[in-house]
Formats: structure tokens, sequence, C-alpha cells
């Protein structure tokens, strides 16, 4: 048959090097988060058979029954064939190592803004004040809400987003992760529908993707909903926004972390009165900046100068 995947592999090391070496075959895209073949191939077989995704040697062992070849083998079908991001496919991914179920409703989670939230946005936030109120902007998944819920533990969480569709997935992973005592999910077009709250930290990743780029992307990228994607011409009608209304909802002291990516210089050019700090990252990805509450302010009267 046209098409067709026969793995030849017993056992769970097997199939992942030999699925490693498939998948090299192909002009895939690992931008959804598992960065490299290896790691897509490790990650689909300990989800086959039923292993965490970090097994060790003597599972490594383990011997695959047919079934569980079978399967692996309809999954890389429509991995190699129909460019699904695995994601997608398995219905789960890791941000940070910690577990997020996914559907085609919600951009799959990849944000740098995780690492951040791992190292408590030093030098950024002291650990000197309390993080109280946490707002996460355009959730999708509810991953980067979820994260900081777990890292700063005293805090209350809004996670909000347009699309109810993504917003049912966050409550899924907020049930998942036990956390409806501290994460509210809110329907919201960016402010416009939030509870009023003043916020320490907001974090937001946006769509910042121009239009005009969406011919030009990989297969993969297809799959995502193009409003988590996108965002007008320049890509940053929905940044802009942020940006500019965040000074109502933080704290005196708080502060904005915005990743725009690929955008961060025509931000700059938007803003031309600003000078805008990106903050490097140590695991890679590029264009999140930290505003604080004053430097919002400023940005919105230069920016009503012009
Ligand atoms: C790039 S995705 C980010 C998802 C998640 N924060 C993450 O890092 O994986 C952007 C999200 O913004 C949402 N969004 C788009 N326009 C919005 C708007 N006007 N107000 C609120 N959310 C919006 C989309 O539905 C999508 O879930």
């Amino acid at each position: 048959m046209e098409n067709s995947i026969a793995l030849a592999c017993s056992s769970v090391a097997e199939a992942v090097h030999e699925i490693a070496d498939l998948l090299q075959k192909y002009p895939l895209n690992y931008g959804h988060g598992i960065q490299t073949s290896i790691d897509e191939a490790a990650y689909l077989v300990s989800f086959v058979a039923g292993l965490p995704p970090d097994f060790g040697e003597q599972a490594a062992a383990h011997l695959l029954d047919q079934a569980e070849v079978d399967r692996l083998q309809a999954f890389l079908h429509k991995r190699i064939f129909a460019r699904i991001p695995l994601a997608y496919l398995l219905g789960e991914t890791l941000l940070s190592g910690v577990k997020f179920f996914v559907d085609p409703h919600v951009l799959i989670p990849r944000s740098p803004i995780a690492e951040m939230i791992e190292d408590r946005f030093f030098p950024w936030w002291s650990d000197k004040q309390p993080a109280r109120r946490i707002l996460d902007l355009c959730t999708g998944s509810g991953c980067l809400g979820i994260l900081a819920a777990l890292e700063f533990d005293h805090s209350q969480v809004d996670v909000s987003d347009i699309d109810p569709k993504a917003l049912r997935v966050a409550n899924k992973n907020i049930v998942f992760h036990g956390m409806e005592s501290r994460i509210n999910a809110v329907l919201s077009d960016v402010y416009e529908q939030l509870p009023g709250h003043q916020y320490d930290i907001i974090v937001a990743n946006p769509p910042y993707v121009p239009v005009s780029e969406q011919p030009d992307l990989p297969s993969e990228f297809s799959h995502e909903p193009a409003h988590a994607l996108f965002a007008g011409e320049d890509g940053l009608d929905i940044a802009k926004r942020i940006i500019l209304g965040a000074s109502q909802f933080l704290e005196p002291k708080g502060i904005l972390v915005l990743e725009v990516g690929q955008s961060a210089q025509t931000l700059q050019t938007q803003f031309p009165h600003y000078d805008f700090m990106w903050h490097e990252l140590e695991h890679g990805g590029e264009g999140i900046c930290v505003l604080t509450c004053e430097e919002c302010k400023q940005i919105v009267e230069t920016n009503s100068i012009e």
C-alpha cells in the first residue's frame, strides 16, 4: 500500500530508534514543543506503551504487543502524511515537565514564558514581594496560568481567553491539576470582561504572527487555530492592546510579561519613544519583554502624543 508505515521493532528501545529514523526521512517540522525526532519518538512510544515520558533503561527493554505496534503505525501515518503535530494526535503534551491536555482549539503549549515562571520571573520580580494575584491573558490551554499557580503557591490566578472552546480545555487542565479553588477561567476579549482586579503579574502569549506569513508556515501550523497565531497585518493587534491597557490592571509595583516572538522589532518601531528590553532565555526562544506598571503608563502617554 502506498504511504503505509510498517514497523519491525519489538521492544520499546527499538521502537524509539526506528521511529526517530523514520521521522527523519520526512520534511517534518518540530516547532510544537517537542523539538527533535528522537524526543518525539520517545514521547509517542511512552504514550502507547503506557510508560512515563522519562521512562528508564528497564522499561526500554519492555516488549510491545501487536496492538501497540498497530497504534504506533496509525499515529505515525497521521503525523507523517497529514503533518498533524504529535500533541494533537495524543491529546496531551508537556511544558516545563508538566502535563497539559490539548485539542485543536488551543495552541500547543511551548511558550518560553514557562522558563521565566520556573525562575519566578527573576530578576524582574523580587521574591520578597508576594505575588497575590496573577493574570494569564490569552491563556489557550491554561498552561501558563497553571504553571504560575504551581510556582507561586499562595496566588489567586485568573486565566482568560476570547474563545470558549479554548476555555473548555483550560478548565479541563485546571481540574486535572486540582486548581479549581485558585484559578478562575474568564471569557474575555483582552481586558474587556475581566472581573476588575489589580494584578501583581500579568503574563501574556497572544497571537503575534503577521497574517501575511500564514502561507509560508510549515503545514503543522495549519492545524492550530488561526486566531491563536495571527493578529493583523503586523501581528501586533492584540499585543498593542495588552500593553496600552495593562497599567489599569496592574498593581503599582506589578509587571507585564509579554511574548511577541519574532515581532519584537516591529513592536519597537510601533512605540519608538520607549526602549524595550528583551529577556534573555537560556533554552532558546525570543521576543519576551517585561514592563513595569509605570513603564506601561509612560508608553500610553508617549503614544498619545504621537
Ligand atoms: C498564542 S495562543 C497562546 C495560548 C497559551 N497562552 C500558550 O502559551 O500556549 C493565543 C491565544 O489568544 C487567544 N486570543 C486571540 N484573540 C484574543 C482576544 N482578543 N482576547 C483574548 N484572547 C484572545 C486565542 O484564542 C489563543 O488561545
